[in-house]
């Protein structure tokens, strides 16, 4: 992966500070810059859902420190963030059925961290800070493909607070001069993200269904489609927004996404094939909080990405 660069610059004298660096994304966001001889990655991560096997990847490349530590804490964040050039801002709790079930986990990972995050940017005037946002802020909206401007209301508590991040980004821009880049996600998937656990994301549980042989829920009738993602996509526009050359961009949100959507059944079907497997999901309730479509319109994240 990452045959290529994104960016067009020498990174070997910056430092970067990537949040949330043990889990799936975060991980896929050192292995490109360290690649690519940036100067210095840190990581900061509480390992409550990343993994200690994504950090030792790393573990013997000079330009590599991992921080054991969480964004819920100020002083923390003011420390990792010293002499910082460039920010990805990825811890957070994710999965939206985890969100309904532990609100206030959730607040103080992605509202209180996310804040204190981006202050501790601010006091510490890094370059830029690029921050993980996610399609479920589109939430009740019935518009598809969803475009930038037209959000619905949040369905979710962590819908609630990918949104609070978004309004935080856009005042910290506006107040501070903060230079501030948002990335809806949709449905990122690829290498290194986790099947185990309660809230794994459909594309690692099917894989590992079909592997051993076991029979995955799918929540509601299946026929729910989403804008599935692969993680190299997402690594290259965090690594756009870093560098992007265009004033335009500053303090907006861009959809991060394919811009094709696929049911939940078929994407069962594909990945069945692949192996040949003849196995079947067991449909469950619809989940509350779930978007019952989700196709992104890509068309502003391609406009803006030069650099
Ligand atoms: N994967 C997706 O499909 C998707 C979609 C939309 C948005 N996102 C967002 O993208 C980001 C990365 O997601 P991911 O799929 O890599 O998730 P992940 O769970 O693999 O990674 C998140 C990382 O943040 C860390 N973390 C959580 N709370 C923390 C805290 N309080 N302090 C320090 N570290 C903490 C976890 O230990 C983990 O390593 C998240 O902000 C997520 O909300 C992901």
């Amino acid at each position: 992966m990452y045959d290529k660069p994104f960016h067009n610059k020498d990174i070997s004298k910056l430092k970067f500070l990537v949040t949330g660096g043990a889990g799936f994304v975060g991980s896929h966001l050192v292995e490109y810059l360290l690649k690519y001889n940036a100067g210095k990655v840190i990581v900061l991560d509480n390992l409550s859902t990343g993994f200690q096997d994504n950090v030792d990847l790393f573990k013997n490349n000079d330009n590599f420190e991992f921080v054991e530590g969480d964004i819920s804490c100020f002083d923390t964040c003011l420390e990792v963030c010293r002499g910082v050039d460039y920010i990805l801002h990825q811890a957070a709790l994710g999965s939206v059925p985890r969100s309904i079930k532990y609100p206030l986990d959730t607040n103080k990972a992605n509202v209180t961290g996310f804040l204190n995050m981006i202050n501790a940017a601010k006091e510490s005037n890094v370059k830029r800070f690029i921050y993980a946002s996610s399609s479920s802020v589109y939430g009740d909206s019935p518009d598809l493909p969803k475009t930038e401007k037209v959000i619905g209301n949040p369905l979710s508590p962590y819908a609630v607070s990918k949104r609070i991040n978004e309004l935080y980004a856009d005042v910290f821009y506006k107040n501070y001069g903060l230079e501030v880049i948002g990335l809806r996600y949709f449905n990122i998937f690829g290498p290194r993200q986790s099947p185990s656990g309660a809230y794994a994301a459909a594309i690692p549980l099917f894989i590992f269904s079909v592997l051993n042989k076991t029979n995955p829920d799918i929540f509601g009738d299946g026929k729910q489609s989403r804008d599935f993602t692969f993680v190299e996509n997402a690594v290259e526009a965090n690594i756009k927004a870093l560098f992007v050359n265009n004033n335009a961009a500053l303090g907006k949100v861009f959809n991060v996404a394919l811009g094709e959507k696929t049911t939940v059944n078929d994407l069962f079907q594909i990945i069945c094939s692949i192996d040949g497997a003849s196995i079947k999901p067991v449909y469950k309730d619809e989940r509350k909080g779930d978007i019952k479509h989700s196709l992104a319109d890509i068309s502003m994240t391609k406009k803006n990405n030069r650099i």
